[in-house]
């Protein structure tokens, strides 16, 4: 695992956190994990677009501009040398007061980590995610925007940790209006009468970069796609429900509350995943 900071390149092990940085402190601060697959960062600059759009969001001023961004990710993941691996880039308020008022973070702090990758085992992708619904409900866009990557991920880490402590995989969040919002950390996807359905991000969905590829991929095959407001009931009543991301990569749901979803065969998806790796091996950055 190699990790870029302040002008370094290291070992993880080796990275040394200041303890007043406020990303640490408050969770102030926006990150973006971005998967490296075939020797080449997947989508680098809808990435650091994203990453740009967060920081906006939050008024943190990001400490690079995009080409230097995209050439610390390169290099790091250089050091880390694998084919198949994942990164992490991450911008924090950096020092300040002992205090949350942000006035006195003057020098925005920023790390890249290029790890490998952890994803979801090959059995559980063989039978599909065993899902829960989370007891907690993700935040509306009136309280801290889902649409921000931000360091704040408390309420995802409880839902996933309440669905392993229950013996799922992962875990469902629904909004305030009890319609489907994404998982813990992966975007929602249901195949309703041939047609390829996502919750629209105004529902508390991540705008995923994985998302969009995936809407792009089966459009692109003829296929019809829409954003939509999803329920449970809705997902369990699919012919096939998958959950896509970064780090998941491309993922079938077997069940919901241990109600069963479609059948063992995913057509949908044994048709998106190779158009997924065609599209990664175009839209790469080799580094
Ligand atoms: C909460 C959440 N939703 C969705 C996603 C998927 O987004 P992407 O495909 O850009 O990785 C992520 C990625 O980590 C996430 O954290």
């Amino acid at each position: 695992m190699k990790v870029w900071h302040r002008g370094h390149i290291g070992d993880a092990r080796e990275c040394r956190v200041p303890l007043l940085d406020h990303g640490l402190l408050y969770g102030d601060g926006v990150f973006e994990g971005i998967r490296i697959t075939g020797g080449r960062v997947f989508r680098l600059d809808a990435h650091l677009a994203r990453l740009a759009r967060s920081a906006r969001a939050i008024g943190l001023e990001l400490p690079l501009g995009q080409a230097a961004l995209a050439d610390t990710v390169c290099a790091t993941a250089r050091a880390h040398g694998a084919p198949e691996a994942y990164v992490r880039v991450l911008v924090t308020r950096g020092v300040g007061a002992l205090t949350l008022d942000p006035t006195d973070c003057h020098e925005p702090e920023f790390y890249c980590i290029v790890a490998d990758i952890r994803m979801f085992s090959a059995e559980i992708r063989a039978r599909g995610l065993r899902l829960a619904t989370a007891s907690q409900r993700r935040p509306r866009a009136d309280m801290l925007d889902p649409q921000v990557k931000s360091l704040n991920y408390l309420n995802n880490v409880l839902a996933k940790r309440e669905a392993r402590l229950r013996g799922y995989d992962d875990a469902l969040l629904l909004n305030g209006e009890a319609r489907i919002a994404e998982a813990s950390a992966a975007n929602v996807f249901a195949v309703v009468d041939d047609v390829l359905v996502t919750p629209p991000t105004s529902e508390g969905a991540l705008p995923g970069i994985t998302r969009a590829t995936v809407l792009e991929c089966w459009r692109a095959g003829g296929g019809q796609a829409v954003e939509r407001p999803l329920t449970a009931y809705d997902l369990t009543g699919a012919s096939e429900a998958f959950l896509c991301g970064s780090g998941a990569g491309l993922i079938g749901i077997a069940s919901l509350d241990d109600r069963i979803i479609g059948g063992a065969d995913r057509p949908a998806l044994a048709v998106l995943a190779p158009a997924y790796a065609a599209y990664a091996a175009r839209h790469g950055t080799a580094f």
